[in-house]
């Protein structure tokens, strides 16, 4: 599937509005298995998007640059961003401490995108993703069974997350992962545009993706008729480290 369903505008805002953030536990989390303290550090963001993630890794003092080839997702970032491709990084060797990939490692080859961010890292390269954890609530898993059906669906987690894992040992990284997690509340509006977002729903013929919506709306209210979501999540995070950190 083509990364490109991203560069438009109608996905980027939605993606903006509603996607989740990460919780302060996956920061902590990356500073302690990269050992690298964000406070100060330089990251490159690849795959950034609206900068949900280059955003979060600022607010606790880390220099980011966004890297993506969406321009109407970076549109949505006031920070430094380079329209590039994270298979090919337009940055010297060793020129940032951490490069990272917040929900986006899976778009980009499996192993030049490696390559190049060992590259260009000078302590370690880190992936995670965000996802309902369809475990800790029945509404969840069958919301999930009702998608299924959508082409492109490929699940809560939408891929073989260790995937990262693998790649990364086997580009000789000293690798250490985690599961983070913790609970998003969200109004219903939120969850569903957020739902909206995902690359199988922007491919889907307006009408049919507007009924899927309406028909998601119906059983989530029949859980939460507030229309007050309390969803649990999990954020899988892989870092892999290219040697002590100095
Ligand atoms: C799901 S979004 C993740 C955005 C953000 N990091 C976050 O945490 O919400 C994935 C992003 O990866 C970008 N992307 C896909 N392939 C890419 C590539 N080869 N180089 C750079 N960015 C890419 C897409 O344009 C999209 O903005």
């Amino acid at each position: 599937m083509s990364h490109l369903v991203f560069d438009a505008p109608r996905v980027a805002e939605a993606y903006d509005a509603a996607r989740p953030e990460y919780p302060a536990a996956l920061y902590d989390a990356l500073s302690e298995l990269s050992g690298t303290a964000l406070d100060g550090a330089l990251v490159v963001d690849v795959g950034a998007g609206t900068g949900i993630s280059s955003r979060g890794l600022m607010e606790r003092g880390a220099r980011v640059v966004a890297a993506d080839l969406a321009g109407h997702m970076l549109a949505y970032f006031s920070g430094a961003s380079v329209l590039a491709d994270g298979n090919v990084l337009p940055f010297r060797d060793g020129s940032a401490d951490l490069v990272t990939y917040a929900q986006a490692w899976h778009w980009l080859d499996p192993k030049s995108s490696i390559d190049e961010a060992m590259r260009v890292a000078r302590h370690a390269v880190a992936g995670w993703w965000n996802s309902v954890d369809t475990a800790k609530a029945d509404w969840l898993a069958e919301c999930q069974v009702r998608l299924s059906g959508v082409p492109g669906y490929t699940g809560p987690e939408g891929r073989d997350l260790p995937a990262i894992a693998r790649a990364m040992a086997e580009a000789g990284l000293d690798v250490h992962d985690r599961w983070v997690h913790w609970t998003r509340h969200v109004a219903i509006e939120t969850f569903l545009t957020n739902l909206r977002s995902h690359s199988y729903m922007a491919r889907l013929d307006p009408a049919r993706a507007d009924e899927l919506i309406e028909r998601e709306r119906t059983e989530v209210l029949r859980v939460f008729p507030g229309g007050d979501l309390v969803v649990p999540m999990r954020v899988y995070l892989a870092v892999g480290r290219k040697g002590p950190a100095e």
